[in-house]
């Protein structure tokens, strides 16, 4: 029998935007692999699980063994599709072993708390990576949706766009903590966004 990887899509983080059949697909679990937060808040007693950490490589080893046996559930934040461990499970294995449940991304959530249609927005990540001088580029109507991390985060981000064009008082929202009991949604210009400090994990739309 060949044994599936099983990539669930936990959401933003809050148990209120956890899908029902991600919730299942949890509940029937053999083995599960998640971040240390996700895992604590919703690793179902006596299974085993393995915290993902930098080593993608040994995590990937550890996998491939565990999949001679049982099958593997791996937790991802927001949606798999959008900057998450598939990139890295897809480059293992053949799509075959792998099923992957979609899950709401903290970028969809940050759009509806602000009451915007995503459709025709940019979306990229600055979580790790820096983005292209083409992507931050300005264009009149530009509508972008930034994850960021504690070095591009941004007050980092805002100089960025200045140097790129962008004016001064494009609307900017920050979104941090979605779906959390700290989740703090801030409006501000671009020019405010420069001296902001926190909100390093987090969405950042930018509305030329
Ligand atoms: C590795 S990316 C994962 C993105 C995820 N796959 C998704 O669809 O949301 C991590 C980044 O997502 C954003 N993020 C994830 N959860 C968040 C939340 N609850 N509130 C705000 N931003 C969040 C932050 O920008 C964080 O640095």
């Amino acid at each position: 029998m060949e044994y599936k990887i099983i990539v669930v899509g936990i959401g933003p983080g809050g148990k209120d935007y956890l899908l029902p059949i991600a919730s299942n697909a949890i509940d029937e679990a053999k083995v599960l692999v998640g971040s240390r937060r996700a895992l604590e808040t919703l690793a179902p007693g006596g299974i085993e699980t393995k915290v993902i950490d930098r080593e993608i490589t040994a995590l990937l080893d550890y996998i491939e063994e565990k999949i001679k046996v049982t099958s593997v559930t791996v937790l991802v934040s927001g949606d798999p599709g959008f900057y998450s461990l598939l990139v890295a499970l897809k480059g293992r294995f053949p799509v075959e072993r792998l099923v992957v449940i979609p899950g709401i991304s903290s970028a969809q959530l940050a759009f509806a708390r602000i009451s915007e249609p995503w459709q025709d927005a940019l979306l990229i990540s600055m979580h790790g990576r820096s983005a292209s001088d083409e992507a931050l580029g300005f264009i009149a109507g530009k509508k972008l949706g930034i994850l960021t991390d504690a070095n591009h985060n941004p007050a980092f981000i805002a100089r960025l766009l200045i140097n790129e064009g962008w004016p001064l008082g494009t609307k900017v929202w920050l979104c941090s903590g979605l779906s959390y009991e700290t989740e703090e949604v801030r409006s501000l210009t671009l020019d405010e966004t420069q001296e902001i400090s926190g909100f390093e994990h987090s969405v950042m739309v930018v509305k030329a």
